[in-house]
């Protein structure tokens, strides 16, 4: 029987039968190549009846010991991966390129280092000497960080073989090349099957690997989602390329919470670290004015503050615009719908913007009364009452739910000196937090109480 190709485009991992000059998924040109199996072996053939060795099963009692942990000081890196670097670990790092991935590496490289564990830094994206450039500007050269500026895999792995260090960071996995894969460095089949080899090399040698990873224009590490898949951590480095804020955000951890952010500013000495992100989130406001609320989230296991702005204006188009950055443009929609259709305000006619500052993104629900609150403050042109969050999350129905956490949310408030909280009913108190909070039951209430209006 001839051998079926598969063919797999470079941009956004869509595998298909035929070659074609145009990928059918993400409609990308010339992205699409042919799949190399990484060995040659009988894929298709069904097992047979040779027989495999018997495989030891074991019980649940078995008393296993949490894994030692070492952190590198750099208290917002240590956070995200769950309490410190778990050895024998692989950690992929996401992030749009010039984000600053290197940077936050390099130091966390030389942080480890100084912890006393033996870290290498290979690069495939920049010679020695601009790494070494790089570390004199961030005040790292004194850190006992071993450096090669290398893309050929076999070599890459022969030299970890003979150093063994303890923590491994390769920048970046599309710039590796094995020499077993006929395709381009950067393909689908280079890229999996460089990580492949790099993660099943750090469990059988008990070392940590880092693998950074560029971020396509869909937001997902470029080529294929199978690396999240071979990994134990996934981080994503995110922030605007205008504002100085970045987050390092856990969206996958086999030792630790998902969802967990650490905070850094990006500085002329590179990243330092933010240890209260409400206080930088919020620090650039005023006056209370119209549009603008600040919202009390969680993220991950930890409070942050932020805020939404809104703006709303008579559209000189047939089609109104909504333009979100942020947060989600279907969730936008659906507050906008329960607006109209239960608090009789509609947003025909109007142009609406809405954003959260700082480069943050949320994606809970309990922002929902935050957002309605800046639409209708926006709208109708009035301030939300000075020091005061908000949050909820709001039902189809137009009634409010009270969300997880809200001690948290209110603590974290009171400690910035927010005086007062709109929450759902059935909220909780927050008693000791120096936070009145004022509940709704639905959102006619809080447009009535608050805008005197619907
Ligand atoms: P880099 O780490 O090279 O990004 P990535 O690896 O994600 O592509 O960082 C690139 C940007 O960071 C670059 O535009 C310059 C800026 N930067 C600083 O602002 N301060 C610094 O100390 C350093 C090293 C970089
Ligand atoms: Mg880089």
């Amino acid at each position: 029987m001839a051998k079926s190709k598969s063919y797999s485009c470079n941009d956004c991992g869509a595998v298909t039968t035929k070659w074609s000059g145009r990928c059918d998924s993400c409609g990308a040109w010339n992205s699409i190549t042919e799949e190399v199996p990484l060995s040659a072996g009988p894929a298709s053939k069904s097992l047979g009846a040779k027989r495999g060795r018997t495989v030891v099963l074991t019980d649940l009692t078995t008393k296993e010991t949490p894994p030692p942990r070492t952190q590198s000081g750099m208290a917002e890196l240590d956070r995200v991966l769950g309490g410190g670097l778990v050895p024998a670990s692989a950690i992929l790092v996401g992030g749009d390129p010039g984000i600053g991935k290197s940077t936050l590496l390099l130091q966390a490289a030389a942080s480890f280092a100084r912890a006393g564990l033996k870290a290498i830094y290979v690069s495939g994206e920049e010679a020695s000497a601009q790494v070494r450039m790089r570390a004199q500007r961030l005040d790292l050269t004194d850190a006992p960080v071993k450096l090669a500026a290398e893309t050929n895999l076999r070599d890459i792995m022969t030299t970890l073989e003979a150093e063994k260090p303890d923590i491994a960071i390769i920048d970046s996995i599309q710039t590796m090349w094995a020499d077993n894969v006929e395709s381009a460095p950067g393909s689908v089949s280079q890229v999996r099957a460089a990580a492949h080899e790099l993660t099943t090399f750090a469990k059988r040698k008990n070392m940590a690997v880092v693998l950074v990873g560029h971020v396509t224009k869909e937001g997902q590490i470029a080529g294929p989602r199978v690396v999240e898949h071979m990994v134990d951590t996934v981080l994503y480095f995110e922030g605007e390329r205008g504002h100085q804020f970045r987050i390092l955000r856990a969206v996958k951890n086999r030792f630790g919470p998902a969802d967990e952010i650490g905070v850094f500013e990006m500085t002329g000495g590179g990243l330092s670290e933010v240890l209260n992100p409400s206080a930088l989130f919020l620090s650039e406001r005023e006056e209370p004015t119209a549009g603008s609320v600040v919202f009390a989230g969680i993220e991950g296991t930890r409070p942050v503050l932020c805020e939404f702005q809104a703006l709303v204006a008579p559209t000189p188009h047939s089609q109104p615009r909504r333009t979100v950055v942020g947060w989600d443009g279907g969730r936008l929609a659906m507050i906008l719908a329960v607006l109209e259709s239960r608090c009789g305000i509609p947003f025909t006619g109007l142009d609406v913007y809405l954003n959260v500052a700082g480069g943050m993104k949320i994606t809970e629900p309990a922002a929902d009364l935050a957002v309605a609150a800046a639409l209708l403050s926006a709208r109708e042109d009035v301030a939300l009452p000075a020091e005061t969050v908000v949050f909820g999350e709001i039902s189809l129905s137009g009634s409010l739910r009270a969300v997880g956490q809200t001690e948290n949310r209110l603590k974290e408030a009171g400690k910035l000196g927010f005086t007062k909280a709109i929450a759902p009913a059935r909220s909780k108190k927050g008693e000791g937090t120096g936070v009145e909070v004022t509940q709704m039951a639905d959102l006619t209430a809080f447009v009535g109480d608050i805008f005197g209006a619907g």
